[in-house]
């Protein structure tokens, strides 16, 4: 399966991916990384891995119609089979979810729907939750608001903070990234409704 991924920052989950991809037997290449912005290590691991890049950053766009319309061709033309948002610091717009929509997937470093949006792992120690984690989702037009792939737990410990537990989650995304991108890859989803099912 042809995957692209998006990232905005350090790229660890898209390390992961990459990673996981030099395995024959995953089912999966990365053909394409895109960003928002410019000079990030998650391009950085791509171009070592030899995998082509592109950016799109807002301020290069008149409106944001046209940086999502700008961004939706760029990974349309790489036909992914799916497309994973992996610490991608924007939300896609309407073009992109009439074009790519239903294939692709976001992560989440929190148990939706607790804690949506920027500051999961923050949130999640500042309500004195003693479990969170991170969830996988199919992109809707909300925010972290769509359906479930997949989730995994992780406690949250008691000297804390946020770094060092979104550390921990962090541990937990990638393995569940890696195993569930390489599901979908290899057996295909449905969706029904909130319910989505790995395999065809
Ligand atoms: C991940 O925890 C992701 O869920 C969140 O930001 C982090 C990105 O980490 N949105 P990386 O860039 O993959 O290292």
């Amino acid at each position: 399966a042809r995957l692209v991924v998006l990232v905005s920052g350090a790229g660890t989950n898209l390390q992961a991916l990459l990673d996981a991809c030099r395995d024959p037997e995953y089912g999966a290449a990365v053909v394409a990384v895109g960003a928002d912005r410019a000079g990030i290590e998650g391009l950085a691991r791509a171009e070592r891995a030899g995998v082509p890049t592109f950016v799109h950053a807002l301020k290069d766009h008149e409106t944001r119609e046209d940086w999502d319309a700008a961004l939706t061709a760029t990974v349309a033309s790489y036909e992914p089979d799916l497309v994973v948002l992996a610490g991608f610091m924007k939300l896609v717009g309407a073009s992109y979810l009439s074009a790519l929509g239903g294939r692709t997937v976001n992560t989440h470093p929190a148990l939706s729907p607790s804690f949506p949006g920027m500051r999961g792992p923050q949130d999640a120690l500042e309500y004195g939750v003693k479990v969170t984690g991170c969830t996988l989702f199919i992109v809707d037009d909300g925010v972290d608001s769509g359906a479930i792939v997949a989730q995994s737990a992780v406690p949250v410990e008691d000297d804390d903070s946020v770094e060092s537990l979104h550390e921990r989650i962090k541990v937990a995304e990638r393995a569940m990234l890696v195993d569930t991108v390489g599901r979908m890859a290899r057996d295909g989803w449905t969706v029904d409704g909130r319910r989505v099912r790995l395999g065809g």
